[in-house]
């Protein structure tokens, strides 16, 4: 178990280092796994959830290696996956066990899947409901990990309404559709990120998305596309550059740079809280690249005032709500955050560990299921001097460890090898530009 102490910094200056999309680097292995021919990726995120996919696809038969700086994946075309009776540990990796599901739920496989701690309390509810329509069978105890499932040889296309705007159970849905002889439809309250639609698309796949009259989402998906395999070049994680962007708005004197971040339009709702709550950000150098919008963010140390965020802009957000529960603490006046109540399921029950760390620093909170309110403070520091259990959460405690960057005592974050997950070279990345880290 490792801690990381955080401390006032005076300024953070220069340009950072963010490493490449988690979502679209996973869905990079897969889909690479389910094309026929060499997939190539350029800057394939290298952490532990990423990992986690790669060898999981390499134990159901994938050949996946690595030539200098690209992954290739030698992929045998749709319904290839062989190696059966496998256990898979996707570690702490939601996004890779539900993604995985939907895959092997349409292959002709028996899969068991195993997770860490935080994993395996994490509803699966939402994944085997669907995929059970598929003709897919799934043994769990309490609709959590362990899970095993056999796959169905020919899975049947199926019609969804999900209630949840998630990318996880949309992509898992559309990964056992791809095998389905019929067209697969999926509808969502509000479009989810959809990097798997764009990425399905630019491999040949024949997929739609729109918004129906009744203003929801719907995804169709035809199935036994021909998949060619393909060059992915993966921009780099806006949830990751997230971070240095709350930290170098928050401490005075600041002003960073960072290069090609995705700014897909499902995943910039926290650029746009932050803009609106007076950040001085700027988006340049916007291009395209495989299917995703990418650009350089420049942002500089602002004055911040509190917003009511809406809960149509919770799935272009979802991962940023505990780093931006921090940029809220120091803001003048009040944030509300509405319809979260799905952050309860994430690595642990973000709301509750965001509010009972804020608590403890003497930053006032009121939450109800779905909603927190953060009553900023209206200054550039706290006390500080607490410690923090990321309880294996790397989103928490990569939040918790930049609001020690304001804190006059430091703060402690325990087990906070868990940053590996999604950022690992969070700490080396931070120290650059001027934060004070520690490891301890
Ligand atoms: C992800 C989707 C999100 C997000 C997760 C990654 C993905 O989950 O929280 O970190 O890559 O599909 P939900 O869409 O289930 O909320």
């Amino acid at each position: 178990m490792s801690s990381i102490k955080s401390q006032i910094t005076s300024k953070l200056v220069g340009e950072i280092e963010v490493p490449g999309d988690k979502s679209i680097s996973h869905r990079a292995l897969m889909f690479g796994a389910c094309a026929i021919g060499t997939t190539t990726i350029n800057n394939l995120l290298e952490s532990e959830d990423v990992f986690s996919t790669l060898n999981a696809l390499k134990k159901l038969g994938v050949k996946i290696t690595k030539n200098q700086e690209h992954w290739k994946i030698l992929g045998n075309g749709l319904g290839s996956l062989f190696v059966n009776n496998q256990t898979l540990d996707l570690g702490n990796s939601g996004t890779g066990a539900r993604l995985l599901m939907g895959l092997v739920a349409g292959s002709d496989l028996k899969v068991t899947f195993i997770g860490d701690k935080s994993l395996s309390r994490r509803p699966m509810k939402r994944i085997i409901e669907p995929l059970l329509k598929t003709g897919a069978q799934i043994d769990s105890s309490n609709n959590c990990l362990p899970l095993t499932i056999q796959g169905s040889k020919i899975p049947l296309p199926i019609e969804y309404y999900s209630k949840l705007s998630s990318a996880q159970v949309k992509s898992s849905v559309l990964l056992s559709g791809l095998t389905s002889t019929g067209t697969t439809t999926y509808f969502e309250p509000l479009l989810s990120r959809d990097h798997t639609e764009r990425m399905l698309r630019y491999m040949g796949a024949e997929i739609k998305s729109e918004e129906t009259l009744e203003n929801i989402w719907k995804i169709t998906l035809k199935g036994l596309p021909n998949l060619r395999s393909c060059y992915f070049n993966i921009p780099n994680d806006p949830s990751s550059a997230a971070f240095p962007i709350v930290a170098a708005l928050l401490i005075k004197n600041s002003n960073i740079f960072i290069k090609n971040i995705c700014v897909n339009k499902t995943r910039i709702g926290f650029l746009n809280t932050l803009i609106e709550m007076g950040g001085k950000i700027k988006l340049f150098n916007r291009k395209e690249n495989c299917g995703e919008k990418v650009a350089d963010i420049e942002v500089k140390h602002s004055k911040l005032k509190g917003v009511n965020i809406p809960a149509e802009r919770v799935p272009s957000m979802i991962d940023e709500y505990p780093i931006l529960s921090i940029a809220a603490s120091f803001a003048e006046g009040k944030t509300t955050m509405n319809g979260i109540k799905d952050l309860r399921n994430k690595e642990t029950d973000r709301i509750k560990e965001v509010e009972e760390s804020l608590n403890k620093l003497g930053i006032k909170t009121k939450s109800s299921y779905d909603n927190l309110l953060i009553e900023g403070l209206g200054k550039n520091f706290v006390e500080g001097g607490i410690e923090v259990d990321s309880k294996l959460d790397h989103r928490i405690a990569m939040s918790f460890l930049c609001l020690g960057l304001l804190s006059k005592k430091p703060i402690i974050v325990k087990q906070s090898e868990t940053i590996n997950s999604s950022f690992p070279n969070f700490y080396n990345s931070m120290k650059k530009i001027g934060a004070k880290l520690i490891k301890i």
